[in-house]
């Protein structure tokens, strides 16, 4: 049974970044020459991480999602995979990836216990790919798609971060995926966390909300119904097109915080434990296990900091935390 915080939410989930590094450089995540990375030893290793996810099942966390940065850039990751994939208690490991490499990888991911992967995709457009993500081609990540498909890491959910001028002209045509190839789509806010990109006065400008999304794919290609979907508890809710076999979600970090349901603990690629995405407060894991903690030792750990979970956010009231980017923290 999932552990209960402060505000009788159970914590069933957790989101681990295994590395702050990526292969691109999308423009509302990262300036152009990208950012430092941290330097290895202060990354996680392997080993490290494996304990942790050993303690947070036992703390009846069953579900892990691996993210980045870019998850499969991170050397041996398929090694992590078939490490957590068999820690007892953990029975929904998935991941979160920009798909670039994810063609080369999908099988033997899925042969190593990974479940399914959300893949994050904002055009469907080659050149305006090129634009937003500056380093990335769109044809690797049709073809990572359809890699996943094959390889049973279902269902598969794109993740579309919607910015004005930037794609807010395509969520219409992403919506169409959803009847014409079966993606289940997901329009994400943008949240404005600090990455020097976008200055502080466009940050709210940029905000496209759901409900803006909505009415543009509801003029177009008629009424969303209501979804039920069979796996993800997340802060998504989900339609349908009539006839569609994908569904269309919506996350809604601004314009409808979903902090009362959420059930997760995030860790850092550099071993800090963060129990609230939009707040800075963090709990080190990364010293007590290079002095060899025991799983014992970091699950109460782990406890303080479901304990210690924050009520809400306040980005709607452009309150937003400073010291991390968001490759840090793993979205
Ligand atoms: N706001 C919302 N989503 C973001 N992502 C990256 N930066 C932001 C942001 N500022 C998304 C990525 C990916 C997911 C992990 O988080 O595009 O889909
Ligand atoms: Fe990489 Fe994701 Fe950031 Fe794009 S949004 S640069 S894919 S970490």
């Amino acid at each position: 049974m999932a552990h209960l915080d402060a505000y009788n939410r159970p914590i069933s989930y957790l989101r681990i970044s295994v590395t702050d590094r990526c292969n691109l450089r999308c423009v509302y995540c990262m300036p152009p020459e990208g950012i430092p990375w941290r330097p290895h030893e202060e990354i996680l290793r392997y080993e490290e991480i494996e304990t942790v996810v050993r303690a947070a099942a036992e703390l009846g966390i069953s579900k892990v999602r691996l993210t980045g940065g870019e998850p499969l850039v991170r050397l041996g990751i398929v090694d992590l995979v078939r490490m957590l994939s068999r820690i007892p208690g953990i029975d929904d490991l998935a991941m979160t990836t920009n798909g670039v490499l994810l063609s080369r990888y999908a099988l033997a991911l899925a042969e190593a216990g990974l479940k399914r992967v959300n893949i994050s995709l904002d055009t469907l457009r080659p050149e305006r790919f090129q634009q937003i993500t500056r380093l990335g081609r769109l044809d690797d990540v049709l073809t990572g798609i359809e890699a996943a498909r094959q390889a049973g890491l279902e269902p598969i959910k794109i993740n579309t971060v919607v910015v004005r001028d930037m794609n807010d002209d395509e969520v219409v045509d992403l919506a169409r995926k959803t009847t014409e190839a079966g993606w289940n789509v997901r329009f994400i806010e943008l949240m404005p966390v600090g990455n020097g990109v976008l200055a502080e006065g466009e940050r709210q400008n940029v905000v496209v909300t759901a409900k803006e999304i909505r009415q543009k794919i509801e003029a177009a290609l008629g009424k969303l119904e209501p979804a039920k979907v069979s796996v993800g508890n997340g802060p998504s809710r989900y339609y349908r097109l009539v006839g569609a076999k994908g569904t269309i979600g919506f996350i809604t970090p601004i314009s409808e915080h979903f902090c009362y349901h959420c059930n997760r603990l995030r860790l850092t690629a550099d071993g800090q434990l963060r129990p609230c995405l939009l707040s800075d407060q963090e709990i080190d894991l990364r010293t007590p296990l290079r002095q060899g903690a025991s799983v014992a030792e970091i699950r109460d750990l782990l406890l303080r900091g479901i304990e210690s979970k924050p009520l809400q956010h306040h980005l709607a009231e452009n309150m937003m935390p400073g010291s991390r980017v968001m490759s840090e923290i793993g979205g």
